[in-house]
């Protein structure tokens, strides 16, 4: 399908926004005609992305919304649910990056969140995982992307769903490292270089809002804790499984494979030689693509499944992208063949 459709991005000088526009300005069918900030309104794009410094392209004011036939809305939690009718009236689909229509409750929201001010959306929007959900998004509307550390945990453990491995009734404890990135643009004391640098640091030890998600969208409740460490890209989960019968590591191979075998964006990295034995940020890196793998540990009647994904590209504006892509039939992969870089620095 070669048809060019028009783009806006909402939040373009943010982080994810950011990302949206990259991958928008490599894309063979969307072509950005909008993005907004206010407080760089009237400057241009290369003033706050300088990876972009070669588009003639300005922020303009949320206010002046052009029409399009998608927009992306990378906001902070609660802009959207707030400004949904103005942005569902600029565009046939909204693809919105916050957590603001991933539930499918308004209690979720009270309980997890600071309630909800728009719930008669909670039922018209798709929750967007492509890889658990393609089905739900062509032709939607209104898309919600996956939070980053929901998906890197649920692309982890699905595999052991599909296989019964798991039924949702065992304890699984996740523990996921994030970059600083997740954070977004915004300063605040803890993003601070001083206090940043080089830490390893529980910053969500119990609560954090996407065991929701978590538990709507994979049906198993997980013990998650979050930690912030070092690097500016990435979240990389461990989910340690405790599952009643014994598992060989053909019984997961097969799982994996059987899940991911065909998906264009998963690879599974399950030991074997080299540096890169298992799921690494650093390995993904700017990509759509997200890692997954495993280790047995018969000691502990234990599996051990880890996770890694960019959470500016499949942990947010990429799934976003990917979610259009299949929304309007096009290509599932299209603007988003970037392979990454080795070796880089940090992420
Ligand atoms: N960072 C990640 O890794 C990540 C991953 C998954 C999901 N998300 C979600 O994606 C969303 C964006 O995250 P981010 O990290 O890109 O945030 P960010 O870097 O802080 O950017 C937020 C953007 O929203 C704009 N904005 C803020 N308030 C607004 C308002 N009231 N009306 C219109 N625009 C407004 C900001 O520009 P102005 O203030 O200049 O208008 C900025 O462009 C958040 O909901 C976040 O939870 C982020």
């Amino acid at each position: 399908m070669s048809e060019t459709l028009t783009a806006g991005v909402v939040g373009g000088s943010g982080f994810t926004g950011g990302e949206l526009l990259r991958l928008l300005d490599g894309h063979p069918n969307f072509e950005v005609a909008q993005t907004t900030s206010r407080s760089y309104e009237r400057k241009t794009v290369g003033h706050v992305h300088p990876n972009l410094r070669h588009l003639d392209l300005r922020f303009t004011s949320p206010a002046d919304l052009e029409s399009v036939d998608v927009l992306f809305t990378a906001t902070p939690h609660g802009v959207s649910m707030e400004h949904i009718d103005a942005f569902q009236e600029a565009a046939d689909t909204v693809v919105d990056l916050s957590a603001d229509f991933r539930l499918s409750e308004e209690a979720q929201y009270d309980e997890w969140y600071d309630g909800h001010v728009c719930p008669e959306y909670l039922d018209k929007s798709e929750y967007a995982l492509p890889e658990l959900n393609r089905e739900n998004l062509p032709g939607a509307e209104l898309i919600a992307a996956g939070g980053c550390n929901a998906t890197a945990t649920i692309l982890g453990l699905k595999p052991l769903f599909d296989a019964e491995i798991l039924s949702g009734d065992e304890q699984v404890v996740v523990d996921v490292k994030v970059g600083s990135s997740e954070g977004g643009a915004g300063a605040s004391k803890a993003s601070s270089h001083a206090e940043r640098s080089g830490i390893v640091r529980p910053y969500a030890p119990t609560g954090h809002r996407h065991e929701a998600e978590i538990q709507e969208y994979l049906g198993l409740s997980v013990s998650f804790t979050v930690h912030a460490v070092d690097m500016v890209r990435g979240a990389a989960a461990t989910c340690h499984v405790f599952p009643d019968d014994p598992v060989s590591k053909g019984d997961m191979w097969k799982a994996f494979r059987g899940v991911y075998g065909d998906e264009p964006f998963m690879r599974t990295v399950a030991g074997g030689g080299g540096v890169y034995r298992y799921p690494e940020p650093k390995s993904v890196a700017g990509t759509n693509y997200g890692e997954v793998g495993f280790e047995i540990d018969p000691t502990n009647r234990r599996l051990v499944v880890f996770s890694a994904i960019d959470n500016m590209m499949k942990g947010s504006a990429g799934q976003a992208v990917h979610a259009a892509n299949i929304a309007f039939g096009l290509e599932e992969t299209a603007g988003l063949e970037f392979t990454g870089y080795h070796p880089i620095g940090s992420p």
